[in-house]
């Protein structure tokens, strides 16, 4: 059997739509739109990727949008002062700053700059204490992407053993909480995890996050499973997941692919987060 394929970039096609449509309601009744900046420091290839994409899909819902590109050489001090004035601009309401820092910039100093209501990452310690509280304010936007994935596929996760592979703050850790949320029984497995196939084999569901080309294998998976990838890692010119891909899709249920996978919804969820961010500077 193949695996059924989670379409990630058809789902975040379906809610890009829809958030441009909230856009133009907006605009008819006069509303300023969403206008998220997107900050880039260096000139990291796949870093200027992710921004140029992250712009793109802002100009296709109608957002408005600035891009901010520094060079490598920013002094911590000139990216403060970047941060604070759009902290202080009405007209934008979600403040993107793409990671990695170049070497000898302080990335959790810089983070916490951000206002918490323009932190439309969800990096900001107080939105991730929120979130830890089960009062977010936003919701961190690989792991939402995923829970939206799993949603559209009307997989409940009531009772479930999930597992994740990572334990990374911007991944693995939200994740695991966003499964518990929904009430899965969740393991959360990392480099000194013993035995590690044991357990992968044992879930309903695992997500893997630790930024290693097809590191879980077929002997890792066992059928009816699912399988969401995060790895993002360049092979070469290639794009290559976390997951065997080719040989895991002959065994599970359903998989989602690298790419068109969980990085479409990532940058979906972002637009979404903008969208909550104005909404809760007009309506508080
Ligand atoms: N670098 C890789 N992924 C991300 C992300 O989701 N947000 C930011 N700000 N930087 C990243």
């Amino acid at each position: 059997m193949t695996a059924n394929i989670i379409d990630g970039k058809a789902i975040a096609t379906a809610m890009r739509a829809e958030i441009a449509q909230n856009v133009r309601n907006m605009v008819e009744k006069g509303i300023t739109p969403p206008g998220l900046a997107v900050i880039l420091v260096g000139d990291d290839p796949a870093s200027q990727i992710y921004v140029r994409n992250k712009k793109n899909d802002c100009i296709k819902v109608g957002f408005y949008t600035e891009e901010h590109l520094l060079p490598a050489v920013t002094s911590e001090e000139e990216l403060k002062k970047l941060i604070i004035r759009l902290n202080q601009n009405p007209k934008i309401h979600g403040i993107l700053l793409q990671l990695p820092l170049p070497a000898g910039l302080n990335e959790k100093a810089m983070l916490e700059l951000i206002a918490p209501e323009k932190d439309v990452d969800c990096f900001h310690p107080l939105n991730v204490g929120n979130l830890f509280l089960g009062i977010p304010r936003f919701l961190p936007c690989t792991p939402a992407g995923v829970m939206e994935m799993l949603k559209y596929e009307k997989v409940n996760l009531q009772g479930k053993r999930a597992v994740v592979v990572g334990r990374s703050n911007i991944v693995g850790k939200p994740m695991a909480l966003l499964l518990m949320n929904e009430h899965a029984t969740v393991t959360i497995c990392h480099s000194r995890t013993i035995d590690l196939p044991k357990i992968t084999r044992e879930a309903d569901i695992v997500v893997v996050a630790i930024g290693k080309a097809k590191f879980l294998t077929e002997d890792m998976v066992s059928k009816g499973q699912i399988i969401i990838d995060v790895g993002q890692n360049r092979v070469g010119e290639k794009l290559v997941g976390d997951v065997d891909f080719d040989r895991v899709a002959q065994i599970v249920a359903l998989i989602t692919p690298v790419p068109g996978g969980v990085g479409p919804m990532t940058r979906a969820m972002l637009l979404k987060n903008t969208m909550q961010a104005e909404r809760l500077a007009r309506k508080g």
